[in-house]
């Protein structure tokens, strides 16, 4: 059976069309973090996006039209979600002038003037009606715009949107960004060719959210790390009483059947041994590290323990390729940190190939200070995770085939 991460690294990048005079359209995910203030205060999805930007100035396109989405904007203009926030970071990183245009009309008439490389920044395409709702006549108007469409929005390629998915039936010439194709590339390593054992290491606070994942997985895994508030629902499906910890009792069943599956392809299984917990995760008065048989009454467990974080370094230690998605606790608290942190460097420091999943734990991993010693960190947290999961994304779908 072709897999579905193989099917999608099957499409057409930049490299095999030709650019000259075309007028491209390229989706990047430019929804980046920002303060109160509106400084971007993590640019990576930009910078990840640059070397597709930069090959088409290279290859003599007749203008470049950049559309990306910023946040989830609920109809129509909001001064918090507009792109022109973004305009100078972009002028800067690729050294070029960027024109900002909000008015589709406006940019059709403007982007067939060839001039060496004209870039245009389009408004916050989620502004636009038709962008949710994939409706066809909006999709017609933005394949108007280009000759090329290019798909380099990995971290937004799980969505069904005119902008991900509809418009590429109205354009003749469809193919990925270098970004999109790097993802692939990265997961196919760490899946279907990955130089075993094979750990996934899976935290975050809900199995409900993350059971497709695992059940997808698990066929093809040596190892399952678990932490973070999944890990409670498992420890209460093998007895514990995890006291005021989150718990998903809908999932205890659930939690049992993994476990079994685990079991019956000979997956070992890791959870935690100890962990930190406290009175009131708001205002934690008293923390305390113990086994997961001793968490105290009305006391919440909120990260992983000592002794639990050298069980998974050593579990990581004898793994060639790492997959991580979910942090180890509640990191964004800092006394209730340190688990996920710790694991950070622990993988980063392992020799294993490791893969991160976008969004959380990715967050988590560059506040370690330890994002340049993973082997790829995945822009992407929606769309890794469903990619993890089997699915084939829509944003690779209508993709031309080589
Ligand atoms: C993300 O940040 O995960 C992507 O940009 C997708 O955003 P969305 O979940 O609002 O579609």
């Amino acid at each position: 059976m072709i897999s579905n991460i193989f099917t999608m690294g099957g499409v057409k990048s930049l490299r095999d069309i030709d650019l000259t005079g075309k007028r491209v359209l390229i989706r990047v995910d430019f929804n980046v973090p920002m303060d109160a203030q509106y400084t971007i205060s993590d640019d990576s999805r930009i910078r990840a996006a640059l070397p597709t930007i930069n090959y088409c100035i290279d290859h003599n396109v007749c203008s470049i039209t950049l559309v990306s989405h910023l946040g989830r904007p609920k109809g129509g203009y909001d001064e918090r979600y507009t792109l022109r926030h973004l305009q100078k970071r972009l002028e800067r990183l690729l050294q070029k002038k960027v024109e900002f245009i909000d008015d589709l009309d406006e940019l059709k008439a403007e982007n067939t003037h060839c001039s060496i490389e004209r870039i245009f920044l389009l408004e916050n395409i989620r502004f636009y009606e038709g962008e949710k709702k994939n409706d066809p006549a909006f999709c017609q108007k933005l394949a108007d715009l280009c000759d090329v469409y290019v798909n380099d929005a990995f971290g937004t390629s799980h969505r069904k949107d005119a902008s991900t998915y509809g418009i590429a039936d109205y354009v003749e010439t469809k193919v990925a960004g270098f970004l999109m194709m790097r993802e692939i590339e990265a997961f196919t390593k760490a899946l279907e060719k990955p130089i075993r054992p094979i750990a996934l290491v899976v935290g975050g606070s809900k199995i409900s959210s993350k059971i497709t994942l695992l059940t997808s997985v698990i066929p093809k895994i040596d190892k399952l790390i678990i932490g973070g508030a999944m890990s409670n629902t498992f420890l209460k499906a093998l007895g514990y009483d995890m006291r005021a910890s989150l718990v998903e009792d809908d999932y205890v069943e659930v939690a049992k059947e993994v476990l079994s599956e685990a079991k019956a392809h000979g997956v070992k299984i890791y959870l935690p041994v100890d962990v930190v917990s406290t009175d009131s995760i708001e205002h934690p008065v008293d923390i305390k590290i113990t086994p997961v048989q001793d968490v105290l009454e009305g006391f919440h467990a909120v990260d992983i323990g000592p002794a639990t974080l050298k069980l998974f370094s050593e579990a990581i230690d004898l793994s060639n390729t790492i997959i991580w998605n979910g942090p180890m606790g509640i990191y964004e608290i800092s006394q209730f940190s340190k688990g996920t942190y710790k694991l950070a460097s622990i993988i980063a420091d392992s020799y294993a190939f490791s893969i991160v999943g976008g969004g959380d734990t990715a967050d988590a991993v560059e506040k370690a200070g330890e994002k340049e010693k993973f082997s790829f960190i995945s822009t992407g947290g929606g769309a890794s995770l469903e990619l993890l999961e089997g699915k084939v994304l829509p944003g690779f779908e209508k993709l031309d085939r080589k």
